[in-house]
């Protein structure tokens, strides 16, 4: 039996992924900030609510020794983030963006990936086939957003494209510190979700299909690379 932590699965590419590894077997523990949330949408497909505040020490320490107590894991999806969009929906600009934005947007993005991937380490590594799968995006691609013909390269932003870099970079580094661990970034593709006002262009089935994917990962599979659904993405 594989058990699998999602973090920020309430709604979105998680709850989706959540739905999908429960359907192939996998028990999962849909993490949630908000505890009430949480419970919900577990509740909705059968999964374990765990809550998980990525940006809070005490949050995810609690959260991993409730896992531990349990038997432990095998998957961790790293997938809650934030984009940082204005309310009216409109992306921060190079001129607006400030250390604080930097900040705030590489606080869940980076240092919570980086704090909930540390914490869970030691579980992970006593699994027979652990797997860590690192929700980045296209726009973290330095190759991609340096290209005209890229369909990023007209993205604004400075923060988001920035802190997915630096995801795609601490993946790199894990994967030649642990080579059991099969660790890869992946790219779900403009998804409609809450984080860009559902305003992207596919369905959350069609953007969880490579988290899902890569979650599956066997001992013989890629570790240290970077996807998206149509294979390698180029850094
Ligand atoms: N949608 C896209 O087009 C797209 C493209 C490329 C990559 N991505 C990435 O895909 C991942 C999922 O995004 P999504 O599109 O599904 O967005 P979403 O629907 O907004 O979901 C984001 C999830 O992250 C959670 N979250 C935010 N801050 C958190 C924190 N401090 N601790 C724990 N959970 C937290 C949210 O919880 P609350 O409900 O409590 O806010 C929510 O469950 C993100 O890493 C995003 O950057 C998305």
């Amino acid at each position: 039996m594989t058990t699998t932590l999602i973090t920020g699965a309430n709604k979105g590419l998680g709850f989706e992924t959540a739905r999908r590894l429960l359907a192939a077997g996998h028990t999962v523990y849909l993490g949630s900030r908000d505890p009430e949330r949480g419970r919900v949408a577990a509740g909705r497909l059968g999964a374990r609510a765990l809550t998980i505040d990525v940006t809070d020490d005490a949050s995810v320490a609690a959260a991993a020794r409730t896992v531990e107590a349990e038997g432990g894991l095998d998957v961790l999806v790293n997938n809650a983030g934030i984009e940082g969009r204005r309310p009216d929906g409109s992306v921060v600009s190079a001129a607006d963006t400030t250390a604080e934005e930097m900040r705030t947007l590489f606080e869940t993005n980076v240092f919570g990936l980086v704090r909930v991937t540390h914490a869970f380490l030691p579980l992970l590594l006593r699994s027979a086939a652990p797997v860590v799968v690192n929700v980045s995006s296209g726009l973290a691609s330095l190759t991609g957003m340096t290209r005209e013909d890229s369909p990023g390269h007209a993205y604004p932003g400075v923060a988001y494209p920035a802190s997915k870099a630096a995801v795609n970079m601490v993946t790199v580094q894990y994967a030649k510190a642990f080579p059991t661990l099969r660790i890869n970034a992946v790219e779900p593709g403009y998804t409609a979700t809450d984080l860009n006002m559902n305003t992207g262009t596919q369905t959350v089935e069609e953007g969880a299909e490579i988290i899902v994917r890569m979650a599956q990962t066997g001992p013989g599979g890629p570790t240290g690379g970077y996807f998206d659904v149509a294979g390698r993405l180029p850094w």
